[in-house]
């Protein structure tokens, strides 16, 4: 019998009862099309795991950095929890002030989303709110949101504006999200943290003073915008649809945020076709959002530029439209991701469960297709995927504890918060 490897480490975490995740490459000792490991063991050194496996089998030593010091490990015990790599919700829109129940309740009344925003309401009520706020009210308010989406598992959440629509209040939205915690290039090991990873969504709507200057507004995003926002945002994003903005201004806004650095994202085809998703794959962007009226063409020409199709089942359950289904995306050999679009006016909920129930029920998902979405593509989405999304040695231990008994319980059991807490252990 060869004698244990010694392996360096900060903390052990013992008595996994069931550790679930998407690998790259089998787990030992885990089965099935989902890797479910029993009496699991994971190590972590500097926020990486270093070590999975079971409870007694073929565990390696584990040494602290100083060898001297017998309290160098800490040790965390699981309490037989059901672990997951925690979610990456990669579309929200968490920073604004105000409220659009009234809307709500109209469009129970039959009016539409689109005619809404049509008559300068949707997107401009919140717009007016947000710039009436002050930065403290905005922060606040985001922070009370961010404690919540962890509440519910979540580990990283990509933030967008899209509710200044001028350059000082964009940029004011930009500070707050920056400010939420700790953000995309830091690596976290903190027990109350959260990745938030910045869009700027300048191009959400026409604001009312470019009313009939639609032109000046795009000049306003590409000329100032951009150049200034560089180093606060990662991505750039545009709401490409008939009441927001159009194809030539999108492929405008988007060609200079890829020259300037900013990866890229778009709002396509929600409400009507309108040629985003095909523009994502043209300009290579890293995600298409929505995607409910995509074309078979446009899907093909996506998965050939490697665009991951983000599906936000929250606005469907909001606006009462109809489910995109997931098969169409999946037979055809796409990356889906789910995210929750949280935002006032068309999904109004930051629990990625409920994305993953609703993906289940209405979209013709699988537990394990689900649960890809929600953790390694919603990390493809903000092309993290090599660092986080799921529990492999070499990523960033980030974890969602479940109060279950055992996994199949996820999507079954619904309408409640069966998260117990999240874990990124040092
Ligand atoms: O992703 N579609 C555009 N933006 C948001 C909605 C924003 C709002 O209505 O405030 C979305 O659905
Ligand atoms: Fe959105």
């Amino acid at each position: 019998q060869k004698p244990p490897t010694t392996i360096l480490a900060s903390t052990v975490i013992r008595n996994i009862k069931q550790l679930v995740t998407v690998a790259q490459a089998p787990i030992e000792g885990a089965s099935g099309p989902l890797q479910v490991l029993e009496q699991a063991v994971i190590a972590v050194h500097k926020g990486s795991i270093v070590w999975i496996g079971q409870e007694g089998v073929n565990e390696p030593h584990f040494v602290a950095d100083n060898p001297e010091d017998s309290n160098g490990i800490t040790l965390i015990d699981a309490r037989g929890a059901v672990i997951t790599p925690g979610f990456v919700d990669s579309h929200t829109h968490l920073v604004f002030a105000g409220d659009r129940s009234e809307e709500f309740h109209l469009r129970r009344a039959g009016v539409s989303y689109g005619e809404l925003l049509a008559q300068g309401r949707g997107i401009l009520t919140t717009m007016q709110a947000t710039r009436e706020a002050s930065e403290e009210e905005l922060q606040q308010s985001a922070l009370a949101r961010l404690a919540s989406v962890r509440q519910h598992g979540t580990t990283t959440v990509e933030v967008k504006t899209g509710y200044g629509l001028s350059k000082e209040t964009e940029e004011t939205c930009l500070r707050v999200i920056n400010s939420l915690n700790a953000t995309w290039q830091e690596s976290l090991s903190s027990l109350d943290s959260i990745r938030v990873v910045p869009t700027f969504l300048g191009a959400h709507s026409v604001p009312p003073e470019y009313r009939g200057q639609r032109q000046r507004y795009v000049d306003l995003i590409v000329e100032e915008m951009l150049p200034a926002f560089v180093h606060l945002s990662r991505f750039c994003d545009v709401f490409c649809e008939r009441e927001a903005f159009t194809v030539e201004e999108c492929r405008r806004i988007l060609t200079r945020a890829k020259e300037l650095g900013y990866q890229l994202k778009v709002h396509a085809d929600q409400l009507t076709p309108g040629g985003g998703a095909r523009l994502a794959a043209e300009l290579g962007a890293t995600s298409a959002d929505h995607l409910d009226f995509a074309t078979d063409e446009d899907l093909d020409a996506m998965r050939e530029a490697g665009v991951v199709a983000t599906l936000l089942p929250g606005c469907s359950y909001t606006l009462r439209t109809p489910y995109p289904s997931a098969r169409r995306f999946l037979d055809r050999g796409l990356h889906v991701a789910l995210a929750t679009d949280f935002n006032p006016g068309t999904s109004y909920c930051e629990n990625m469960q409920m994305m993953l129930g609703l993906a289940m029920s209405a979209m013709g998902m699988s537990l394990e297709e689900a649960l890809t979405a929600t953790t390694i593509n919603g990390a493809r989405a903000l092309a993290l995927h090599d660092q986080i999304g799921s529990i492999e040695v070499g990523k960033r231990c980030e974890l969602a504890l479940w109060s279950i008994q055992d996994y199949h319980e996820i999507g079954y059991h619904f309408g409640v918060n069966l998260i117990h807490s999240v874990l990124m252990p040092k």
